[in-house]
């Protein structure tokens, strides 16, 4: 209601969303109610571009939606795309047959039909919303959803950023089978190309147009700062297969919150790790006029195309400061960096579950957990209360972006190395070629069956998931 305002001014799925700050809204209503209507829609971020994609009221991505910690949501789906859909709030603590997992926690909703999703979106933090069927979140059916958080420290401006790329949905078929033949394009120094061998090849996507809120550079909408500002980025890797490394040139980034929840202390860095389906709130502060480039680096050809000018004013058409599309000599985020390294109490009386992350050699289309993929894996079977950790290791080579519905769990290791302060998070990307990280979480959610899987999306569908069941 008072949102449709909003929502109209902003029309639906702006380039850059700059957000009013918090005081300046209404806090009159204790609903927010927003309609998502999923359809077709042909999707050209650059000319020559004609992607066959499914949007929310008709972008790509969908509406930012933004609720105040403590108000409801109720969100009406309506279902156009002429397939099952549903809605997946990533990142929400809620019950169990809102969380959108179709065939887990609700039937698909099928093409023509609606349903409504309805909750009090906890915890407060950068979050998500996608399609839980087959293609959809491929195609494009995902968008930000931001609980504001008033104890949060005020930021002068902020931006809401979704980062993903186009994807070549020929390229989609072949990387499931594992004998695809596009290329990797982290960029220079990552971990990721360090650690790729041959056994990698076959199971990427390749992407045809990388975007920031739908666009790609130059049509990137700028985002406008002032000197003195002290300004608030909340970024989201919408990719459904590759990890992105975010940099802002000229500028250090403070980073806060990771998964939308507040990190023990912040950390600076010069660029960001952003794994599939992870968010990280990064701050900067504006100390004299210029123009900067925001990048999303990758060795992709056409990578420039994921940048976005920060400007402060008058110097919207001076050509911005950028900086190389590598990750040499960059200080970039990890989770060590965030947590410190030290020892962490004993989880006394835990349940424990040691998970095999394997398979994927070239020509297989099986991604499993402890040998096995989904709906054959080992569940985690919990009673209400139960401290549960998990254990992965990594035998493949490939990073893991494995995610927990429902639950916000700590990271309390990771490559052997325990960390001093364990992050809380809902996605953590467990490291290729041996590498293990550790999870710890109160099993205190809501009753039902929560998905636990991998985020890349090929991953998924091959199956590497499974299920954490309340008994
Ligand atoms: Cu982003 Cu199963 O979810
Ligand atoms: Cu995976």
């Amino acid at each position: 209601m008072r949102r449709s305002s909003f929502l109209r001014a902003s029309g639906g799925a702006v380039a850059v969303a700059a957000l009013a700050p918090l005081s300046e809204r209404a806090l009159a209503s204790d609903v927010v109610q927003y309609t998502l209507t999923a359809g077709p829609l042909r999707f050209s971020p650059v000319p020559g571009q004609n992607f066959a994609g499914l949007g929310f009221n008709g972008g790509i991505p969908g509406p930012l939606l933004r609720v105040v910690h403590g108000q409801r949501l109720r969100a009406k789906f309506i279902n156009n795309t002429g397939q099952g859909s549903t809605i997946h709030w990533h990142g929400m603590i809620l019950p169990n047959k809102m969380d959108g997992s179709e065939g887990v926690s609700q039937p698909a909703v099928p093409p023509g039909g609606s349903f409504l999703y309805e909750f009090s979106p906890e915890p407060p933090g950068t979050r998500w919303y996608h399609d839980h069927i087959s293609d959809g979140l491929l195609r494009g059916l995902f968008g930000m959803i931001v609980v504001e958080d008033p104890r949060d420290q005020r930021a002068d401006a902020e931006f809401a950023l979704v980062f993903h790329d186009v994807p070549k949905m020929a390229t989609v078929q072949p990387a499931m089978m594992g004998v695809g033949s596009a290329p990797m394009t982290d960029p220079a120094g990552s971990p990721e190309l360090i650690q790729m061998n041959d056994d990698k090849m076959g199971d990427e996507v390749a992407f045809s147009a990388h975007c920031i809120n739908g666009a790609s550079y130059p049509n990137t909408k700028r985002l406008a700062v002032k000197v003195g500002q002290h300004v608030r980025l909340r970024i989201l890797n919408a990719n459904p297969t590759q990890t992105r490394y975010v940099r802002l040139a000229g500028h250090r980034l403070t980073v806060t919150h990771s998964d939308g929840n507040q990190l023990p202390q912040p950390v600076e860095v010069d660029a960001l790790r952003v794994g599939v389906a992870e968010r990280y709130d990064a701050w900067f502060e504006v100390s004299e006029p210029g123009a900067w480039l925001l990048q999303g680096l990758s060795t992709d050809p056409l990578a420039y195309e994921q940048a976005a000018v920060v400007h402060t004013p008058g110097m919207e058409n001076t050509s911005p400061l950028s900086n190389p599309q590598s990750l040499e000599g960059t200080d970039y985020f990890t989770y060590v960096k965030a947590g410190g390294t030290g020892s962490v109490m004993p989880a006394q009386g835990a349940k424990h579950y040691d998970f095999v992350l394997d398979d994927g050699k070239y020509g297989s289309s099986r991604w499993t957990i402890n040998g096995k993929t989904y709906p054959n894996t080992q569940r985690i079977n919990v009673h209400r209360n139960d401290l549960v950790t998990v254990r992965f290791t990594n035998k493949t080579d490939m990073d893991h972006p494995m995610h927990l519905h429902g639950h916000v769990f700590e990271v309390t290791e990771v490559d052997g190395l325990p960390l001093a302060r364990p992050l809380p998070k809902d996605t953590s990307l467990v490291r290729g070629n041996g590498g293990t990280l550790s999870w710890r979480f109160r099993a205190d959610s809501p009753p039902g069956r929560w998905l636990l899987h991998c985020h890349n999306a090929i991953h998924m569908m091959d199956g590497m998931m499974t299920l954490v069941q309340y008994g």
